[in-house]
């Protein structure tokens, strides 16, 4: 699975978000370490604060499938699903991946429709992230 591949496949699961409220479209593709994608979208609420966000479905997803290890997710979205420009992963999604991954965790943002993406790391997005020790 290539970096690009991955961010296609978020593209693509922005056709499934549920956006009545918004119409902001949100497709996210989470790469396991081996080598699985699980992909999300995101789900709109009447009561707006139950919104799931794409990047925490596709999360969600994979945990509740058993996967716990996770090298990369490519996160896209746009009004009416103009994914041109990037769309960066809202707070609380952060803190759901820092969760789960370690620092060296990528996060692409999904530009020019999926044809390209900038790259980051958990850290760089989530530095001095909160955590309770296990
Ligand atoms: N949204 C996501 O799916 N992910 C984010 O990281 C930011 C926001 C969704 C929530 C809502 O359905 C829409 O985008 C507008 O906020």
């Amino acid at each position: 699975m290539t970096d690009l591949e991955l961010c296609r496949l978020a593209h693509k699961a922005m056709e499934k978000a549920y956006v009545p409220y918004s119409g902001f479209r949100v497709g996210a593709a989470l790469l396991t370490e081996d080598g699985k994608v699980y992909t999300g979208c995101n789900i709109e609420n009447a009561s707006y604060g139950a919104t799931n966000c794409a990047e925490r479905t596709a999360i969600f997803k994979a945990v509740s499938e058993g996967e716990r290890k996770f090298v990369a997710i490519a996160i896209t979205g746009g009004h009416e699903g103009d994914d041109r420009n990037p769309c960066p992963p809202c707070g609380i999604c952060r803190q759901v991946m820092g969760e789960f991954c370690s620092g060296d965790f990528r996060i692409l943002l999904v530009k020019d429709h999926g044809n390209a993406y900038d790259a980051y790391t958990l850290e760089q997005l989530l530095p001095a992230g909160f955590v309770l020790e296990k």
